[in-house]
């Protein structure tokens, strides 16, 4: 696979939506000038303020930009696997996950990409050295560290940003990775691919970005989310003991 890791190579970049108009056009335009050859697949899930609208207009003006249109708001996993199964049926030899409220800078994914040559997946990291949070209040940036403590203390794991939304796939991770089983519904969705990833037998490197808390538009996480993430870690965490102990067990015999 010579061509990955060679910026060359196709590259779709999926945006998940709701109630982004303010911030997805300027997100796009920087993302066509960082990345020239890349292809962008906005899916919208209905937004009431016109997001998907506007996607229409940028895809009907730029031929690298594609909106796929989903009726309900289910998640940003359902989001994300509806836009990877659109990209892994055209054969994009990598498939790039991008937040689109200008958080995440397009202007990284060259030095992202390029990390891809060596690694199977690429997560824009807040904490590791060089990473960063800016204009995050306290209590975002302590549910975030909690949450990525809590990850690597459950699932055993050496990842520093687990939950990061800024990240790049080879193709041939999430062509194996059993796409119809991911039920989370939130941003676990992120642990769980990132998890199962590590579990496959993939290897993930970490590359230092710093994330910018929007200025326009409103944060879709919520305490349902969080929930959700608390539950689904604390299971795959109790499965992963009970495992270990199995084989400790039958080892002994
Ligand atoms: N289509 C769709 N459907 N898009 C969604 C949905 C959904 O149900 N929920 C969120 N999104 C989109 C938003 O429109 C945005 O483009 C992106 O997903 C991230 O949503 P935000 O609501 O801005 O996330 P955040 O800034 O609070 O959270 C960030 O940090 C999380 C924790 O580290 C993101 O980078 C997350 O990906 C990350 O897990
Ligand atoms: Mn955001």
């Amino acid at each position: 696979m010579s061509d990955i890791g060679d910026t060359t190579a196709p590259v779709l970049v999926v945006i998940p939506t709701y109630n982004e108009r303010d911030t997805v056009g300027d997100v796009i335009e920087r993302l066509t000038a960082a990345l020239p050859h890349a292809h962008v697949l906005v899916v919208d899930d209905g937004s009431p303020d016109g997001t998907g609208e506007l996607a229409d207009d940028l895809a009907a003006a730029d031929e690298r930009v594609h909106v796929l249109h989903r009726t309900e708001k289910t998640g940003l996993g359902a989001a994300y696997i509806a836009g990877f199964r659109w990209g892994l049926a055209r054969d994009y030899a990598t498939i790039v996950e991008m937040d689109a409220d200008g958080s995440h800078a397009p202007e990284d994914l060259p030095r992202i990409l390029a990390a891809l040559a060596n690694a199977d997946l690429v997560l824009g990291s807040r904490y590791v050295p060089g990473g960063r949070v800016v204009n995050w209040p306290k209590r975002r940036q302590l549910l975030s560290r909690g949450g990525n403590l809590y990850s690597r203390i459950a699932l055993g794991v050496s990842i520093k940003d687990i939950t990061a939304g800024f990240r790049a796939y080879r193709a041939s991770v999430l062509e194996k990775l059993p796409l119809d089983d991911i039920a989370s519904h939130g941003y676990c969705f992120q642990i769980d691919l990132a998890w199962r990833t590590v579990r496959s037998g993939f290897t993930v490197t970490e590359v230092p970005i710093t994330f910018t808390e929007r200025e326009l538009g409103e944060s879709k996480m919520s305490g349902d989310i969080v929930r959700e993430a608390v539950l689904q870690v604390g299971r795959w965490g109790l499965r992963r003991r009970g495992e270990q102990l199995a084989s400790l067990l039958r080892r002994k015999h």
